[in-house]
This record gives structure tokens, sequence and C-alpha cells, in this order.
């Protein structure tokens, strides 16, 4: 037998301000390691039960079909585009960012005519481009956007589009992977049609799970499709005969990640989602407030900026990755580097869920600008800590 040589699991304790996973609370820790029931047991299925009702209260919906996809937040987006997609159909999608770009090659694959609106990363997609897209064809079956673009910190503004969906009979299909549970995000009053998230960023729950959401309408015009979708495991209609009464069987739930979505949902619903957004809010103005009081200048269009993944223009005379690898090893914080067109000019601090705390927001500021000093930029010790401090004493 080959000697395989491999190291005790002994993960490090790092505070998480990346663009995700965030840090997790002590209670979904601990559920994932109770004990294994099976996926059929009436005890797991008062779990699933609870699991439902709480999705419904987090993304402020009456949808029937409501549930945690088992997969990652990339498993809600495909889901979301090979249910209603059929060869021959047209969708808008707007591209400002990595994830608008990934919705792009989902929908492609599906057989479907894209038309891509496009907007610099770091703006939102404008609503006029979105409705000259939409009038530019007879029919438009679907209009998707990213809420929260986490490549580039940017928050897509939705009424507008949901208004001019409904205006050109297009489905409404929302990815609110890094707001959900951060920034407000309602359902059923800005008329999303179809909705999915993630559970690693604001929910603060590991990854492995896509929160998902659909309306009657959405499910009708799936129901006529010509064709079976091309993904038996996302395929929504054997799902929902799962998740539903009849708890038929399609595939064996992750048990653990559920009762770990479980307890993340129910320490939202004891915070309150308004406290929780709130919580979000006062938190990204006081990181802003200390980068911009260090000089820094964040990246994304002032107005639309995301409480949850705030960016910031790499500072003249700082190396990326080294400044990224001090904070790692020598303060234990994670932040995220820039994607695509962005690397190496941005960085991508995550005040995600668990994460956004007053005390992670003063650490990092404090760990950033020893660092910064260090690497020779131009700022004074101290500025973006005592910034913070005074945004903080005010709320
Ligand atoms: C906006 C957005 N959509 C989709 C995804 C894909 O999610 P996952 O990496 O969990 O598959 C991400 C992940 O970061 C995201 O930020």
């Amino acid at each position: 037998m080959a000697n395989i040589s491999y190291q005790h699991l002994n993960p490090p304790v790092r505070i998480l301000l990346g663009p995700g996973p965030s840090n997790v609370h002590p209670r979904v820790q601990q559920a994932m390691a109770a004990p294994m029931v099976g996926h059929l047991d009436p005890y797991f299925v008062k779990i699933m039960d609870d699991t439902v009702e709480l999705l419904r209260y987090l993304f402020r919906t009456q949808n029937k079909l409501t549930f945690p996809i088992s997969g990652t937040g990339s498993a809600g987006m495909e889901a979301s585009f090979c249910n209603f997609l059929e060869p021959g159909d047209t969708v808008v999608i707007g591209v400002n960012g990595v994830f608008g770009e990934r919705m792009v090659d989902n929908a492609a694959r599906c057989g479907a005519e894209v038309i891509p609106v496009t907007a610099e990363w770091g703006n939102i997609v404008a609503p006029e481009a979105i409705e000259s897209a939409l009038k530019s064809r007879k029919k438009v079956k679907m209009l998707a956007l990213v809420h929260a673009e986490t490549s580039t910190g940017v928050m897509q503004p939705l009424a507008e589009a949901s208004k001019l969906a409904k205006q050109y009979g297009a489905l409404f299909m929302v990815d609110t992977v890094t707001s959900l549970a951060g920034q407000e995000v309602a359902v059923d009053d800005w008329g999303i049609d179809i909705c999915y998230s993630g559970t690693q960023k604001c929910i603060s729950c590991p990854p492995g799970l896509a929160p998902f959401t659909v309306n009657q309408k959405a499910l009708d015009i799936m129901q006529a499709r010509k064709a079976k979708g091309p993904s038996w495991y996302l395929d929504l209609g054997l799902l929902s005969a799962y998740w539903g009464t009849g708890r038929t069987y399609h595939h064996t739930a992750p048990v653990s990640m559920i009762y770990a979505l479980h307890e993340a949902l129910a320490l939202i619903y004891e915070e309150g989602l308004e406290a929780r957004i709130k919580r979000h809010q006062k938190n990204a103005a006081a990181l802003t407030a200390g980068l911009e009081a260090m000089g820094m200048v964040m990246h994304a269009q002032a107005a639309y900026r995301l409480n949850s993944l705030n960016s910031v223009r790499i500072p003249a005379g700082a190396d990326d990755v080294r400044v990224r690898q001090k904070l790692l090893n020598e303060y234990n914080v994670e932040i995220g580097g820039g994607l695509g067109p962005l690397k190496g000019k941005i960085w991508r601090i995550g005040l995600m869920g668990e994460s956004s705390s007053e005390s992670n927001v003063l650490f990092l500021l404090y760990a950033l600008e020893k660092i910064l000093v260090a690497e020779r930029c131009d700022m004074e010790l101290g500025a973006g800590v005592n910034a913070a401090i005074t945004v903080f004493k005010k709320s």
C-alpha cells in the first residue's frame, strides 16, 4: 500500500473579512456536529419545515416553493436558468462584474439567446440600457440581474428593473447571494419571480446550500416548456415533490448542512431582519469612514455601495499580495483581492453576517494602517481607527 502522508485536521481560526465565506456563530458550528438522522426521519422532516418557514421570513415572501437547493450559490444560479430557459428563448442579463458574466455563460448553455447589458465594473447597469434591450426583441422571456455584485461592491437597484420586466412581459430573476440577510431584499414587494442566494455570506452558514424561491407565475411558465430541462438534479418539478408535502425521495438531503442553515436562520430571526440590516449599514459606514480617513478611495459608484462587500482601491505604494499576506499571517484576517480587470487594483472587504461587527472593523483598520505605514504609504497612524470610532459614537 502506498504511504500516504496527510495532516491532521486543525484549521486556523481566522477573522473572515473577504468575499465569503464569513465567520459562523458557535450555534451553527455545533449544529454541524449534531447527531445524524435519516433524511426522511420525522425529526428531520420537521427541521425541513422550519427551515422553509424561516427562509420565507428571510426572503420576505409567501412563495410556496421556497427551499435550500443542495449545492452552492452557483447551483441556485444554474437552477434559475435551466428550469426556465429553452433553446429559442431570449434573456436579458445585466453584466457589470464576474457574476453577471457567469449568468451569461449559464443562460447560453441552456441554448437561449443572451442579450448582455454591460456597465463598467464598479457602476450599476443603467435602467435605460435595460429597457432598450427589453425592447429590442418581440419577446424576452427573462430579465436577470445580480443584486449585489461581489466582484465590485455595487448594489444594483431593482425597483425600476422590476417594473420594466413586468411592462415587457419578462420573468424577473435576481441573484441575492451577497445581499440576502445583510441588505434589504423583499421578494414579494419587489416583484421578483425567481430568486436565489448562498449560505456562506450574510447568512453566516458554511458554504453548501443555495436558498431559493420562485412564485407560481414562474412555475406555470416552467410547466409550459416544450421539453424537459437539461438538469435532473436541479429539476424544480422533482425538487418540489421532495420539499413539498409528498416528501418523494429525490436525493439525500445534506442533513448536517440543513441543521446548520436552520440554526443560522433562527439566529437571523432572533436578531430581527431590520436590526441585522442596520448593523450591516453601521459597520460599513464606519469602515468606509476609516478607509477614507486613511486617504483611500472606495471603488463602487457612490450611492450604490454594498454594506456587505466594500471595495476599496489599493493605495499607491502598497503591494496587493504582500499586504493581504501580512494581514493573514500576522493578524489572522482574510480580505479579498480584485477579480478580472480589477485584479491588483482593489481589495474586497466583506462585512457579512457574524463577520460584520464593530470589533472587526476597528481591528482591520488598525492592522491595515500598521501594514500600510510600514509599506511607506502616505498616511497617518490612527486616522482610520479614529474616524471609525467617531461613526460608532454617533450610532
Ligand atoms: C453574486 C454571486 N453570485 C453567485 C455566486 C456563486 O456562489 P458559490 O461560489 O457559492 O457557488 C457568488 C459567489 O461568490 C456571488 O458572489
